[in-house]
């Protein structure tokens, strides 16, 4: 062919190409030009904002954008024990037997069968989507919450996580009113209302004994220290913290820190595997360098950090890196 056809023809094809793209285009854009917009804000906004893992701005589970978090992040690892997960290894049965050795344990296997005899077997909150987005807020017990006014932004959020003793009535106006999960141990236990789920950390096969016996018999009144042997609380509510995640906080987070994680800090990582936006309120000192809790009057009362069961700077160190990479905020009250 001679070369001044072969140009004809690549100039006009090109030419086709041109104008049939333009017209696709702009049929496109004049017969709905808010759907075109639309649909590239809705582009730029994903890119920018959520990745589409969840509906909140920032979701936790966003692994690409800090190794560090995604070096120690272990979604399969199921904060909550089942039936089906309740099985431990040998190795996480030995590490969590060690924490609070038990002279004579009781059957663990049967304990649970039992146990899932008096509450549910449920899988619960393991259903992160697009459309998810769901805020809470993990709520210690520092004094630094006195005069804080966080009641407000506290009882806004869709789950309320707060732990061992912590009361509200007297200081909904820093703490806030709503409690949707209550973390203890038996040593530690409350009665709660009957909307608010207990989350019980067992650190021996005794306290989920005791927990079937203190929603049903009474019979168990002591473990090392006298507990309660009845428990007000909504029996369909009950959730387990699991041995294995327990494990799995303590050296995946912890690096093997301290003798065992704080339930502060136990609550956090639950919320971090079940939210897809945490903040955190009551961690840490106040302004005077206090450790006490908000409920009681004396600075001094509260020696806690310093038990040497739990590493409170090593913990507080974490809590903190997590706020600085943007997966927790923290509001560190006054
Ligand atoms: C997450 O945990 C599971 C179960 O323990 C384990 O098999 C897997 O290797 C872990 N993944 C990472 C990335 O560590
Ligand atoms: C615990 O009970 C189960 C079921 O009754 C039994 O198969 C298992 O051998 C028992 N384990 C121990 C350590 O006794
Ligand atoms: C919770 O308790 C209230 C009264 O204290 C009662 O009216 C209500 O039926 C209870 N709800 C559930 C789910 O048990
Ligand atoms: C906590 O972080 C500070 C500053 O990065 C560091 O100096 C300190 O040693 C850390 N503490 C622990 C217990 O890791």
């Amino acid at each position: 062919m001679p070369l001044l056809k072969v140009r004809k023809i690549r100039t006009f094809t090109l030419l086709f190409c041109v104008i049939t793209f333009t017209t696709f285009l702009f049929s496109y854009t004049f017969r709905d030009p808010s759907l075109y917009f639309f649909k590239y804000a809705f582009r730029l906004s994903d890119n920018f904002f959520s990745k589409g893992l969840c509906a909140c701005r920032q979701c936790i589970a966003e692994l690409e954008d800090d190794p560090w978090f995604a070096e120690r992040f272990n979604q399969s690892i199921h904060p909550l024990m089942t039936r089906e997960n309740s099985a431990l290894s040998d190795e996480t049965f030995k590490w969590w037997q060690w924490l609070q050795s038990e002279r004579q344990p009781a059957n663990f296997s049967e304990v649970v069968e039992e146990l899932f005899q008096v509450i549910p077997d449920e899988v619960l909150y393991m259903d992160a989507s697009p459309e998810r987005c769901r805020t809470c807020a993990v709520v210690g017990n520092s004094g630094n919450l006195k005069g804080s006014h966080y009641g407000g932004l506290i009882d806004s959020s869709d789950f309320i996580i707060r732990m061992n003793q912590a009361p509200t009535t007297g200081f909904e106006e820093d703490v806030g009113s709503r409690t949707t999960h209550h973390v203890m141990y038996p040593e530690s236990a409350i009665d709660l209302d009957n909307i608010t789920s207990l989350v019980l950390i067992p650190f021996k096969t005794l306290d989920l004994q005791w927990i079937i016996s203190a929603l049903t018999t009474g019979t168990i009144k002591h473990t090392y220290l006298p507990v309660m042997s009845r428990i007000k609380a909504n029996k369909d509510k009950v959730l387990i913290y699991s041995p294995t995640f327990f494990k799995y906080v303590y050296e995946s987070w912890l690096d093997s820190h301290g003798r065992y994680p704080s339930t502060g800090f136990l609550s956090l990582l639950l919320a971090v595997h079940i939210c897809d936006e945490v903040s955190v309120f009551g961690f840490g000192a106040d302004q005077y360098g206090n450790w006490h809790h908000y409920w009681e009057e004396n600075h001094l009362a509260g020696a806690f950090r310093h038990t040497g069961v739990h590493d409170g700077d090593y913990e507080y160190n974490v809590t903190l890196l997590l706020a600085d990479k943007h997966k927790i905020r923290m509001f560190k009250g006054r």
